[in-house]
């Protein structure tokens, strides 16, 4: 092979079967039953889907054809009519599920409501038509900047029902970062609130799309729909801004759902990329409807009597397809919180747990790491014993992590589910399926079905077993993102060029690093734009953080290579510490030994440093771009605006 993969080196071998009373009632409950499902899938791809749509979902028009695939542009569905809040609202109402619990929401100052299938119906019917009446019509895009209160759900599935597209902005990002959006899509109208509540404050909204829309920055947007959450006084703008509570007065909640084709644009969602401007990814109707139903069934195996908990922000793809979209099609209780672990309250989610006897809960490696660091005595305080399936996704888990949420949250009962996708696959890719695949701590497991997933070099072979590589997918699947908005050349660079296509055959590839071990299970190695070459190895930064998680003192690791003129590259590790630990030389020393004890002494960090905390994304990721200029000494570059805390950066500065 001529160009260097990825090596790797980390050796987890504990293997955990799936637990006998969870098998007895799962959908998918052996692996052969798993795998007869996927090789039906790779037989026949649109066949398997084709059947999946014609039982799983409600058209008011067949498609003509299951797939078009003029790479790398594919289509789902031509020709078919849905529309997804029918099949996530209307046909329910027709069965039992009518009085059942749609929505769950607990506020954060511990108010709450749960909304029915019936009253979440007409709530959304109610919104679709103040919408109607601000002049917005299908395929308008309309902005949705908001908490997590039930009406950002309700929005977003109003906008589908008309068949505006929505562009939801993560509350969390700043008046430019919305503004950007806000005209790439040339958004009509910014559906917001006063404020949301989060960490015991009162966090403004309204205020920040004043800002983006200040001077005419942001000239497409017409209107401004706000519902009232804080009751801060804020000032509304005549002609402009609209109070939900005053536009909804004597409004019809008869809605018809408007008819849409499967590929109309269902919304879209912009991901930052790591330099330039956020793509916006798109995804329309039908593919998407059908891939979420089909993974929340597979990966979750959600039944009528879950409580169904996932802790993301509508604001994100998460949140999209797994708080409302899947869920709600299946016709399951979604819950949805608007607080976060807090001074006050850190064992707020162990309370949502026990209050609402969640089932299912599904959150992030970076959550998880949280949980560890403030104790062990805060879910031990709690009832989880409702708990039966556990998820992960967002970053690789390493295992120490894992076998903790393992042990202390699922008690060694449940299941963990770690998924591996993404803004762009609309919907998991690899994971366990949770009745049917033994588990291993730090693996994403197997491919779902219609999932031709293969790590590959960079001429598109195949690597041997237990060797790092490209991860790809190499057949098109229902939810996959259509386009860059506005920009088809991006889309084919950023997603399609990097591994040339070979035999007429296009590998998507979004720039993950993983291995594939002999038992098949997938193992992602981190971002390939984050690997480190030391003296000719290229090592992912997952499997050294992991070994540094392993040692007893170290809550949380981030390693990055800084130049170095023997090696090509050294390694950097910093490394958050457990809350009774004192960083010290002897310490650093010993993390070193740790490491290569653990992996060799290839992995051995150069230079240890210590730090209160780590730079993360607002999503929670560990942005290592900006570390890997601190270790180099070289001033921080690119992009700094989806840094959740800017303190946490002055301050490793400092220590410097
Ligand atoms: C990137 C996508 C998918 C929703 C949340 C993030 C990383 C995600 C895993 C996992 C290892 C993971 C990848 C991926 N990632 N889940 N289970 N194991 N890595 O969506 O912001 O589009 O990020 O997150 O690097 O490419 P996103």
């Amino acid at each position: 092979m001529s160009q260097p993969t990825i090596e790797s080196i980390l050796n987890e071998k504990r293997l955990f079967a799936p637990p006998a009373d969870f098998v007895q009632k799962a959908r998918i409950n052996s692996p052969e039953a798993y795998q007869a499902l996927y090789d039906k899938a790779k037989a026949d791809p649109a066949g398997f889907w084709a059947e999946l749509a014609e039982t799983e979902l409600h058209w008011f028009q067949k498609w003509d054809q299951v797939l078009d695939w003029q790479p790398p542009f594919a289509q789902w569905f031509v020709n078919g009519k849905l529309n997804i809040t029918h099949n996530c609202l209307d046909r329910h109402l027709t069965t039992w599920r009518k009085n059942k619990a749609a929505l769950i929401w607990e506020g954060e100052p511990g108010d709450s409501c749960t909304l029915t299938y019936a009253q979440l119906h007409r709530e959304v019917c109610l919104f679709a038509n103040v919408l109607k009446q601000l002049g917005i019509k299908k395929g308008d895009i309309v902005g949705i900047y908001m908490p997590m209160i039930p009406e950002a759900a309700i929005a977003m599935l109003a906008c589908a029902r008309i068949g505006a597209p929505h562009s939801v902005v993560f509350g969390g990002f700043s008046a430019e970062a919305l503004r950007d959006r806000l005209n790439d899509g040339q958004a009509k109208l910014v559906i917001t609130a006063d404020g949301g509540f989060r960490k015991d404050k009162a966090v403004p909204l309204k205020a920040e799309v004043d800002k983006a829309l200040a001077n005419n920055a942001a000239p497409s947007v017409e209107n401004v729909l706000v519902v009232q959450r804080t009751q801060e006084k804020i000032p509304m703008e005549p002609g402009r801004d609209h109070w939900w509570h005053d536009l909804r007065q004597g409004v019809s909640a008869v809605c018809p759902a408007e008819p849409m084709d499967s590929e109309d644009v269902l919304f879209v969602l912009y991901t930052s990329g790591s330099t330039g401007k956020p793509k916006g990814v798109v995804h329309t109707t039908g593919g998407y409807n059908l891939y979420t139903h089909m993974t929340t069934q597979w990966t979750f195996d959600i039944q009528d009597e879950d409580v169904y908990w996932c802790t993301a922000d509508v604001g994100w793809i998460t949140g999209h397809s797994y708080i409302v979209y899947g869920p709600l099609s299946n016709g399951a209780t979604s819950l949805m919180y608007e607080g976060a672990p807090r001074a006050s309250n850190p064992g707020c989610f162990w309370d949502v747990i026990e209050k609402y006897g969640v089932t299912i809960f599904y959150t992030a490696p970076t959550a998880i790491r949280a949980f560890i660091k403030m104790g062990e005595h805060l879910p031990n305080g709690r009832d989880l014993s409702s708990l039966r399936l556990l998820g992960t996704v967002g970053e690789p888990i390493n295992p120490e992590a894992w076998m903790w949420y393992h042990k202390v949250i699922g008690k060694e009962r449940c299941p963990i589910v770690d998924t591996w996708w993404q803004t762009e696959t609309g919907g998991h890719m690899l994971t366990a399926l949770p009745g049917a695949i033994a588990t291993k701590p730090g693996s994403a497991c197997m491919p779902l079905p219609g999932i031709l997933a293969d790590v590959v070099d960079l001429e598109g072979n195949p690597v041997p077993d237990n060797e790092g590589g490209y991860l790809v997918v190499r057949h098109p699947w229902p939810s996959m993102m259509r386009t860059v908005y506005g920009d088809d050349n991006r889309f084919r660079r950023t997603y399609w060029e990097h591994i040339a296509p070979k035999d007429g055959q296009y590998l998507y590839f979004a720039g993950d690093g993983a291995r594939r071990d002999g038992d098949g299970y997938f193992w992602v190695m981190g971002r390939v734009d984050d690997v480190i070459s030391v003296s000719g190895h290229r090592l992912g930064t997952m499997e050294i953080e992991s070994a540094l998680v392993s040692h007893g003192a170290v809550a949380e690791a981030a390693v990055v290579g800084k130049p170095d003129d023997l090696k090509g590259e050294a390694i950097v590790a910093f490394v958050t510490l457990e809350g009774d630990q004192i960083p010290n030389d002897a310490l650093a020393q010993e993390l070193r030994q740790h490491v290569v004890a653990e992996i060799g002494a290839l992995a051995r960090p150069e230079e240890i440093r210590f730090s209160e905390a780590l730079p993360k994304t607002r999503s929670g990721k560990i942005m290592r771009r900006l570390l890997r200029s601190l270790a180099s000494g070289q001033e921080v570059f690119g992009d700094t605006s989806t840094l959740e805390d800017r303190s946490v950066l002055d301050k490793l500065r400092e220590g410097a």
